[in-house]
């Protein structure tokens, strides 16, 4: 029996938590425009000559993007790759990230906790982060002497905005002592008040690494369950909720299950705990893709944001993904022209408090520097 304690705030203290989530658009300004300059738009026709330079892109994503639509994307794709060079600029793009970006632009793909490693390794002086804020500002975070962009800064996340510094000092308050454990989809606020963050990748290595006996895991309810499933530790869980993983119920999967018996099907932690016991696998964004390379299955249903069977179909053609295709709308906020706007007129530039900044920095290292 999991031992969880899940700390309702509307029930236990009306009004006192919560009452000021932050919510999308987040602050953006800095003076990266002034310092690096604005550069003029590219041309973006399509003509011969842009087809022969992008071929080998499309070859990555021609499974799973028909060729009539490369055309649309082909010429923003060539501008972006030219302005990474000439800015030096890095992308790093979230798995849930469409094919032509994940596959055409990105340097760097991964899950929450690949990309935080590859921000806190990177050279470039300039990060174009292609995933939400809460990513962008990790990376922020990390590197507080670089540009960090993201393409909309409305790209928001639904567990970072249940969730305040206000309510994590008052959870300390109310369970003294108790260490704090943040899941990395939280603003720097948050972190700032947190002994340690943590990725769904190393949830429950992080939880253990503390040597405590109870440990506050904060703000996702499901991840939370899912830890304390594995774990002795006591875990005491907020109530927030990814609104792409909590929309999968277990009727659906079982469903799937009815008409292949031999269907695999591979689910997120952020998933209700009934759509996780029908799951054969559960696991991070990456873990995920990582079991679908390794097994090979034929037939898979990846349980978490639609685009990643994309794009790992456009890697492995002869799987056949079966896709309850939920998406999720922050991620989608980015797009090859708002990235190719970014370079541009270096926009939308990532701030975050230095004070609030070197506060989370101790618990995001905290993290990366675990042995896996
Ligand atoms: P991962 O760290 O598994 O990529 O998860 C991030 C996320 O936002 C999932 O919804
Ligand atoms: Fe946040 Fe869910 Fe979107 Fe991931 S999929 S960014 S957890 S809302």
């Amino acid at each position: 029996m999991p031992l969880l304690e899940t700390f309702d705030p509307a029930g236990l203290n009306p009004g006192a938590f919560s009452a000021r989530t932050p919510t999308a658009p987040y602050p953006t300004g800095g003076g990266a425009a002034r310092k690096f300059g604005v550069l003029p738009l590219p041309a973006l026709d399509w003509n011969e000559d842009v087809a022969r330079e992008t071929a080998h892109l499309y070859e990555r994503i021609k499974n799973v993007v028909p060729s009539v639509e490369w055309p649309f994307f082909a010429p923003h794709v060539k501008a972006i790759n030219a302005l990474k060079q000439q800015r030096g600029a890095v992308i790093l793009a979230h798995n849930y990230q469409t094919p032509e970006i994940y596959h055409c632009v990105a340097d760097f793909v991964g899950d929450s906790l690949q990309l935080a490693r590859e921000a806190a390794k990177t050279k470039a002086g300039i990060i174009v982060q292609c995933g939400v804020h809460f990513m962008a500002e990790t990376s922020k975070i990390l590197n507080p002497d670089k540009v960090v962009l993201i393409p909309d800064s409305r790209a928001g996340c639904s567990l970072a905005s249940s969730i305040t510094g206000d309510d994590v000092r008052l959870l300390r308050e109310r369970f003294p002592g108790v260490p704090v454990v943040t899941y990395v989809n939280t603003s720097a606020e948050v972190k700032a008040e947190s002994d340690i963050c943590c990725t769904s990748s190393n949830a429950v290595q992080v939880v253990e690494s503390l040597g405590a006996d109870k440990v506050i895991f904060l703000p996702d309810e499901y991840l939370a369950r899912y830890v304390a499933a594995q774990t002795k530790v006591k875990i005491i869980a907020w109530k927030g909720h990814c609104e792409v993983h909590e929309r999968f119920t277990a009727d659906e999967l079982r469903r799937y299950r009815d008409s292949d018996p031999s269907i695999q099907i591979i689910a997120h932690p952020e998933c209700p705990p009934d759509v996780i016991a029908e799951a054969d696998f559960t696991g991070s964004t990456a873990h995920m893709i990582d079991w679908v390379r390794n097994r090979h299955p034929r037939r898979v249903v990846m349980v978490t944001e639609c685009s990643m069977a994309d794009n790992v179909q456009a890697e492995l053609p002869d799987v056949e993904f079966v896709r309850p295709c939920n998406l999720c709308p922050h991620m989608k906020r980015i797009t090859l022209p708002k990235i190719l706007d970014s370079l541009l007129l270096m926009k939308e530039e990532v701030v975050v408090d230095p004070f609030i900044a070197d506060k989370a920095r101790r618990a995001v290292e905290r993290m990366i520097h675990l042995k896996s």
